[in-house]
This record gives structure tokens, C-alpha cells and sequence, in this order.
């Protein structure tokens, strides 16, 4: 059977993120089109429940929602009632109460996704609870690597900056790993987790001797807005030591994919010129947040309890799905 919630990469596994990548290319296909809509998901109600700010997860759930045909409840939570003081879980369960098949929940609380799941009957779609998780962009992410170098096996990508506040690190880490990857981490100490104990990765705190020998080099933004104290002497400082710069990005092998989840704070963990570098896949890796979130709903949504073992058919195969694409 399908997983009724995506709330962590850990939950997936090896066959499901390859299964999510196999729909991905189904739903790409159907994003080409010249009207890219297909019914899979007609008469579904999906709600978003944003408690933190997203442009692109949001924006990219909501054209995957419409893609699929999917009712959808634009829940804004600056203006609705959370600000007269209503809880968490009285906002879940009045919504809940309208009639919704999928919540899709961004919160600054690790956990908060997990606390849903419990309340509510709902399939629940985790897209950012504070420093903890961020599955489907670690799914997009995964999608834009293996576009690029096919399978994921044995192949090295660097992470580098605010690993410590950083959930799409720890999602990246378990998805890229899971494929085969080895991920090494690069960051000052102030900004690595005060423990690594059951991160399956490399450290390092040398970007110039890991930048070398990655496939692809990973640059996430300072999160200034979750640091308490200054966590570097300056941001001069930051990107001297580990920020992709124009004297960085000369150095970089000729095949180095670039990457960052977005917001970029251009000219400090990443130069102007390298995040529009041809070796930069920033925006291919939206445009797939499109496709892979379609894949997501209706993995999640859309298969009515048939048997969607990673073996069982594709939605664009003959069989139960026949038709839906
Ligand atoms: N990558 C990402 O989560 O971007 P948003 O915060 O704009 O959704």
C-alpha cells in the first residue's frame, strides 16, 4: 500500500524515493503539455497550512494541486483566526471539519506534521517543520541529481553552510545516502550540530579541499532568522571561508552541478556569477519541485488503497491507472 503521509525522507526508504523519482518523470511529461492538467486527483481537497513563510514549496504545491485537478482551501494563516488566538490543533480539526483529504503543513516546531497525523484523519504532507525536515525538497532535489548523472551511486556531494539550522541538510542527507551517495558536510563548527552522532555523512570545515572531489556542490542560505547570536565573525568572513565565489567557481570542475534550495542570499553563500552559472541548477530544481510534488499527491492521494508497491504499474502504464494521465 502507498504511505498515507510523507512526513520525513527516513520513513521512505530506497524504493519509495525511486518510485516518487519513476512518477516524477510521468508528471514532467504531463507539465510539458500544452494544457498541463491532467484528472487524477478530481473531486480531492487539499489545504495549506503555512505557520512559516514559502514562496516556492507553496507556489509549487498549489500548481501540482491544479495540474491534478485537485479542489484546493487557500488557508492564509496571517489572516485568519490563528491571529484571534486559535490553537493548532482547533485550526487542524476545523478544517478537518469542512472536508479535506490532504494538509500540507509548514511550521517553525519540529514535530508539529507528526502532532497532525494524530488529530486528524487526513493524509499530512510535511514541507518544512523548523530545523527538522523538508522531504519533498530533498525529493526534488534527489530528481535534479539523478537528471543529471543518471543513478546516484557513488557519486560525492558537498553540503555547505547552516547546516546546523538546516532541515533540507537533514533530509538531503537521508534521501542522497539512501540512492548511494556519500554527502559530505563542510561548514564552520559554530554552524555543524552541536552533535553528528547518527549523521551519515563526512565533515569537513575545508571547502577547498572537498570542492575538488564532489559531483555536486550543495550551498545552503545562512539562516539568520532562526540564530540567536552571531554565529560567524561577519558575513565577509562566512563567504571568504565557505561561500561559492567567482575564484571558487573557476576552480569548479566543468560537469560540478551547483545547487541551493532557494532563497538565495546572493553574494554570500553563493556569488552572482555562480548562481547563474550554466553549471547552476537553482531553477531546474523549482521547476521539478512542480512535477515531483504532483508525483508526491498523488502517490499519496491518488491511488484510492490499490497496491502501489514500488513494482505494481505506473500511473502511464496499462492497469488500474489507465487512463488517469
Ligand atoms: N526551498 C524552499 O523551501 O523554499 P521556500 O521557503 O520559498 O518554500
Amino acid at each position: 500500500m502507498s504511505p498515507k503521509h510523507l512526513l520525513s525522507i527516513d520513513d521512505l526508504g530506497r524504493d519509495w524515493i525511486e518510485e516518487i523519482l519513476r512518477l516524477t518523470d510521468s508528471f514532467a511529461e504531463v507539465s510539458a503539455r500544452p494544457i498541463p492538467k491532467v484528472p487524477a486527483l478530481r473531486g480531492k481537497n487539499i489545504a495549506w497550512l503555512f505557520y512559516e513563510d514559502s514562496t516556492r514549496t507553496r507556489l509549487s504545491f498549489e500548481t501540482a494541486a491544479k495540474r491534478l485537478s485537485a479542489d484546493t482551501m487557500n488557508f492564509s494563516v496571517s489572516s485568519s483566526s490563528v491571529n484571534k488566538g486559535e490553537s493548532l490543533r482547533d485550526t487542524c480539526l476545523t478544517i478537518s471539519a469542512m472536508g479535506v483529504d490532504a494538509i500540507v503543513v509548514r511550521h517553525k516546531s519540529a514535530g508539529v506534521p507528526w502532532q497532525i497525523a494524530k488529530w486528524i484523519d487526513a493524509s499530512i504532507i510535511n514541507a518544512g517543520d523548523g530545523w527538522h525536515q523538508h522531504p519533498t525538497q530533498a525529493l526534488l532535489d534527489c530528481y535534479t541529481l539523478t537528471q543529471k548523472f543518471g543513478s546516484l551511486d557513488g557519486r560525492h556531494i558537498a553540503i555547505v553552510g547552516d547546516i546546523k539550522h538546516s532541515r533540507v541538510a537533514r533530509s538531503d542527507i537521508a534521501a542522497f545516502t539512501a540512492l548511494g551517495a556519500e554527502v559530505t558536510i563542510v561548514a564552520p563548527q559554530t554552524l555543524m550540530p552541536p552533535s553528528l552522532e547518527g549523521w551519515n555523512c563526512k565533515v569537513s570545515h575545508d571547502l577547498d579541499a572537498v570542492l575538488p572531489t564532489v559531483d555536486a556542490v550543495y550551498l545552503l542560505r545562512m539562516q539568520l532568522e532562526r540564530q540567536q547570536e552571531a554565529l560567524v565573525p561577519s558575513l565577509r568572513e562566512y563567504t571568504a571561508g565557505y561561500g561559492l565565489t567567482d575564484e571558487r567557481l573557476e576552480h569548479l570542475g566543468a560537469n560540478t552541478l551547483i545547487m541551493h534550495p532557494g532563497p538565495m542570499n546572493r553574494g554570500v553563500e553563493i556569488s552572482q556569477k555562480a548562481a547563474d552559472d550554466p553549471r547552476s541548477a537553482v531553477t531546474q530544481q523549482v521547476a521539478n519541485g512542480v512535477s515531483v510534488r504532483m508525483a508526491v499527491l498523488f502517490l499519496l492521494l491518488g491511488n484510492n488503497g490499490s497496491d502501489s508497491h514500488p513494482n505494481a504499474p505506473r500511473p502511464n502504464d496499462q492497469g488500474p491507472n489507465e487512463g488517469i494521465l
